[in-house]
């Protein structure tokens, strides 16, 4: 019997020591919560800007037919596209963001073996698909032109 008891304080013990835990646990979770909501997160327009940025960077090596430099900005750009579909999951208008990775894979291929006329044909084909993106999406006053 004195085992019994002795048992059974030491449950009570124990268990008041888990909820203490608990609680202390849940006041980490929520300042973390806190934290989660406060943080910077790019908009959908903060980072379509960054893209369009380098699609004319990418006119302009192409341009100058400077090759290393266009692959470099067609690397830039898928990375910045990714961020999109990372941080603009909610956002219907990010499932049709898929329609311009085959044409920034074509133009890395062309890159390969460069020449100006394809490049061009290359750079024309992404700024349709990122013209009829935005038309799909009821953006098609955001008119993406070749820079002069
Ligand atoms: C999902 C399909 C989609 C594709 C593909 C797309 N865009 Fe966009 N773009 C959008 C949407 C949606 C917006 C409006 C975003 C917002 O709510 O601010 C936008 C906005 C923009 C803006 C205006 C940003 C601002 O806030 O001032 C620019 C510039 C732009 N896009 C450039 C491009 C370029 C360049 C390409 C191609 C390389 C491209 N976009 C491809 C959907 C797309």
């Amino acid at each position: 019997m004195k085992y019994f008891w002795m048992s059974f304080v030491w449950l009570v013990i124990s268990c008041q020591q888990n909820d203490r835990q608990i609680i202390q646990l849940q006041k980490q979770v929520d300042s973390l919560k806190t934290v989660i909501a406060r943080s910077y997160k790019p908009g959908f327009g903060d980072l379509m800007n960054t893209v369009n940025h380098h699609f004319q960077e990418l006119y302009r090596a192409g341009q100058t037919k400077n090759w290393r430099y266009a692959t470099f900005e067609i690397h830039e750009m898928q990375e910045v596209l990714k961020k999109i579909i990372t941080y603009q999951a909610q956002r219907k208008e990010t499932t049709r963001l898929k329609m311009i990775f085959p044409s920034l894979q074509n133009m890395t291929r062309i890159l390969k073996n460069p020449n100006q006329s394809d490049f061009d044909k290359a750079y024309n084909h992404i700024q349709n698909t990122c013209n009829a993106c935005h038309k799909l999406t009821g953006y098609d006053f955001i008119k993406i032109t070749t820079p002069r």
